[in-house]
């Protein structure tokens, strides 16, 4: 049985000392100390020895264990050490390389102009919201005094997702969303993406935004609406812009009237940005109309108010003079960064 073990012992030992790698090593492990490893076997074959020897023996097996596993252990060490250091030889870093440059992305122009109008109306007390933009047909259109069979609803191309159910046309459905809450009075502002199934080109997209206003409170007048716009224009635009309300038609509005602003290119001699014009449209306003108020659930009697909606692309064309709204679309890196 000693004779067994010393031999064990030495195979071990000169098995470990050829191990090169940490796999062999374990193997080796498995192989000696495992379950069905060498020693364990001499340890199952303890019932064959004569009780009075059994101490003896089993003192053996456990130096002969402790011995390998010792050996076993320092040479794990070792091999991990080694590992480390052809590790770190391999991965040598060299700090002198030049950094990659970061590439930090750009605000959108919409974003920017979109920004600026809200800072203009914050500044003046007003609340930023949002509206769905896959709507219902009742506040795109019926609370908006837009019933199934008005002519108003040929202009806008809606896309239909059913019968009672769209892509918002336009952002004025918050209005009547936000009216309904009843919290009165109201001075906001709505900035959305909007839906028409227009056919692209350097003015259109299927896909455009809006900034939608709206003010109710008690004896609200039209005087104000101006003042509110002027001042608007004003920051947008430049101290010299001049503003200009032409008489128009919207069916959730009364009176209603669409605003132009001086060409801040040529300051109202005419030029190509205005087409010659001296005056450029930038938004269609006017009063609530009372019926819209009422649908709402308040009282056109004790409440007035006015609204306005703008097109975010219009304004960020004319801010930045692009010429093709397409380019705002086209998220070229190059065109993006001008601005
Ligand atoms: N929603 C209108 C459009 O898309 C724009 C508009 C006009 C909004 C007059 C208003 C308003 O709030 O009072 O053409």
């Amino acid at each position: 049985m000693k004779e067994k073990l010393r031999a064990i012992r030495e195979n071990a030992l000169k098995q470990i000392e050829n191990s090169d790698a940490l796999e062999k090593l374990n193997e080796v492990r498995v192989n000696f100390l495992g379950k069905k490893g060498e020693l364990t076997s001499v340890l199952k074959s303890m019932k064959d020895v004569a009780p009075e020897d059994r101490p003896m023996v089993g003192q053996l097996v456990n130096e002969t264990r402790e011995a390998i596993e010792k050996i076993l252990e320092e040479t794990k060490k070792k091999l991990e050490a080694a590992a480390r250091e052809a590790q770190l030889k391999s991965e040598v870093i060299d700090v002198t390389l030049p950094a990659k440059k970061n590439n930090v992305g750009h605000r959108h122009p919409n974003t920017i102009a979109q920004e600026e109008v809200e800072r203009i109306f914050i500044g003046m007390g007003y609340e930023v919201m949002e509206g769905p933009e896959v709507e219902y047909d009742l506040y795109n259109f019926e609370k908006l005094n837009i019933p199934a069979n008005h002519p108003a609803k040929d202009e806008q191309d809606t896309f239909y997702i059913n019968k009672e159910i769209v892509l918002r046309t336009q952002t004025s459905p918050v209005q009547a969303r936000v009216m309904e809450q009843g919290k009165l009075p109201i001075r906001m502002i709505a900035p959305g993406r909007v839906f028409r199934a227009d056919e692209v080109d350097a003015t259109h997209s299927p896909s455009f935004h809006q900034i939608e206003g709206l003010v109710i409170d008690k004896n609200v007048t039209f005087a104000d609406l101006k003042g509110t716009l002027e001042v608007f224009v004003k920051e947008l635009f430049g101290e010299a812009t001049k503003i200009k309300f032409r008489p128009h038609h919207f069916p959730f509005t009364e009176p209603s009237a669409e605003v132009d602003v001086s060409c801040f290119k040529c300051g109202g001699k005419g030029c190509r940005f205005c087409k010659g014009e001296g005056w450029i449209e930038i938004l269609g306003c006017g009063m609530v109309h009372p019926h819209v108020l009422e649908m709402c659930g308040i009282d056109p009697e004790e409440y007035s108010g006015f609204a306005f909606g703008v097109g975010l692309e219009r304004i960020a064309l004319l801010k930045y003079e692009i010429d093709d709204m397409r380019l705002l679309y086209e998220n070229d890196i190059r065109f993006l960064k001008q601005f």
